[in-house]
């Protein structure tokens, strides 16, 4: 394997796709390449975002498959159709099922806007998850990048940057912060990291 084909998963904006589409166009996304970009909304704005990068895209609703697990095949036949190596979930809202996650054990991975173990796991996602970083009072708070297992947010970590808070945040002000001075860098280098080491074995 000379690069990793590396699928991105998302749901929404997509600002991590972005930035992951940028290092791949500066050179430091150099061990992988963006092949597929799979969305589980039709109306992601991140489905735009890479079309404009040329990059081909999916999209699998739930609500056209039956099941949990029919939802689950059609993106494992797009990642096995297009030869993937790494997963990166990038603003993926959608549970992926144990059977899922152990048919990729450490090639999967996903970027969370807070430290970890710190406001993770079920029912906290996106704004949730600095809604209630400012409702405890954390002074800190950054982004985590972690391997995906069956325990949501509980895989192996990879990277973390932390993320001072402000007098004055609000979950939008302190959501905008994380991903600019952390998901956006740490998202990025971890892809490189696990790539170059997915590659330098082959
Ligand atoms: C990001 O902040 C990401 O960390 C978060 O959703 C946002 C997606 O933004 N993910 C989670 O909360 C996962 N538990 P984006 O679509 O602009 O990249």
């Amino acid at each position: 394997m000379k690069t990793a084909r590396i699928a991105v998963l998302v749901s929404g904006g997509g600002t991590n796709l972005g930035a992951l589409i940028k290092a791949e166009r500066e050179g430091k996304l150099k061990s992988g390449k963006i092949e597929l970009v799979i969305s589980n909304k039709a109306d992601a704005y991140a489905l735009q975002r890479a079309a404009n990068a040329g990059i081909p895209t999916a999209t699998v609703l739930k609500k056209e498959c039956l099941t949990q697990e029919v939802f689950e095949d059609r993106i494992m036949a797009l990642l096995s159709e297009n030869k993937i190596d790494l997963i990166v979930l990038a603003g993926f809202m959608a549970i992926l099922s144990e059977r899922f996650t152990s048919a990729y054990p450490e090639r999967i991975i996903n970027v969370h806007p807070s430290l970890i173990p710190s406001f993770c796991g079920k029912g906290f996602y996106g704004l949730r998850v600095h809604e209630a970083a400012l409702a405890y009072g954390v002074k800190v708070t950054g982004a985590t990048v972690h391997f995906v297992n069956e325990v949501p947010d509980g895989g192996r970590i990879i990277m973390q940057k932390a993320v001072a808070i402000r007098e004055n945040d609000t979950p939008e002000t302190l959501q905008k912060r994380v991903m600019r001075l952390a998901e956006w860098q740490i998202l990025p280098a971890a892809v490189e990291k696990v790539s170059a080491a997915m590659t330098a074995n082959q």
